[in-house]
């Protein structure tokens, strides 16, 4: 391909890890909207239940109404059951050049945009303990998490035409309330206590590494073609 030769021209002259302004992928952001719906698309196909969380277990500790409580409960087999909606934010995609003359993909193009997961709802398992009595209470727990967001980042190896993908997951501290089945006064108690954040955040930082970005690299390496390069183009 002839623009390589000069592309390698043109970076040579740059200082590392300078940004590259000359060279341009033709529409980067259908390609990057088109890349996390596709992945999206792979995992509602697989089933939104793929979407799992770790067991949390949280030590109860607390006086409700002024009686005092102890005890535990586990909160398991927790996973997605629905998203009510999911968006790009359009300012977030981006794309970049870079030439990092210590970085082992020296000459890297790359497609960055963020995804956000609106009203995700999540149920659990819910076994917990109180002191004083012997009983194993069982109940389900259902709750509403409002929003979850996913950056990811496309790298392309100029040269070797290598491509990986990032994702990095960030979860806003919100508190939501959930919904206990069947509803009696131990399951309130443990209402008292749930918190959704605590419950939920680390595993659904875990779905950027675990479940996003292996499902992206596999539609970028083998369904959606990367953009094409555009050498000293009218942006
Ligand atoms: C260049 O690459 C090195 C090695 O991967 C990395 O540590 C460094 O942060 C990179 N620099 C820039 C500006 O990206
Ligand atoms: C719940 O109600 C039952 C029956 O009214 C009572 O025996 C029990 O002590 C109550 N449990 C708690 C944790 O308040
Ligand atoms: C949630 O986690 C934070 C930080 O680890 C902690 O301070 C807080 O007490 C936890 N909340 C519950 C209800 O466990």
């Amino acid at each position: 391909m002839k623009w390589y030769s000069l592309l390698f021209l043109l970076l040579s002259d740059y200082a590392s890890c300078r940004i590259i302004n000359n060279v341009r992928l033709v529409d980067h952001t259908s390609y990057m909207i088109n890349v996390i719906t596709q992945t999206m698309h792979n995992v509602e196909k697989m089933g939104w239940c793929n979407l799992k969380l770790p067991d949390y277990t949280l030590q109860i500790n607390e006086n409700i109404l002024l009686a005092p409580f102890r005890g535990s409960v586990r909160y398991t087999n927790g996973f997605v059951s629905s998203i009510q909606h999911v968006d790009i934010i359009q300012s977030t995609v981006q794309q970049n050049w870079r030439y990092n003359a210590s970085a082992e993909s020296t000459h890297t193009a790359t497609v960055s945009g963020t995804m956000r997961l609106h009203d995700v709802a999540v149920g659990f398992d819910v076994i917990g303990h109180l002191q004083g009595d012997n009983k194993e209470y069982h109940y389900t727990a259902v709750y509403v998490h409002p929003l979850i967001t996913y950056a990811f980042t496309i790298i392309r190896d100029v040269f070797t035409e290598a491509l990986s993908v990032t994702v990095v997951g960030t979860v806003p501290r919100t508190v939501r309330t959930a919904e206990f089945r069947p509803k009696d006064n131990t399951s309130d108690i443990f209402l008292q206590t749930f918190d959704s954040f605590n419950v939920s955040a680390s595993g659904m930082l875990a779905w950027a590494n675990d479940v996003f970005q292996p499902i992206t690299l596999n539609v970028v390496k083998k369904e959606i073609p990367f953009p094409s390069i555009c050498y000293n183009c009218a942006t």
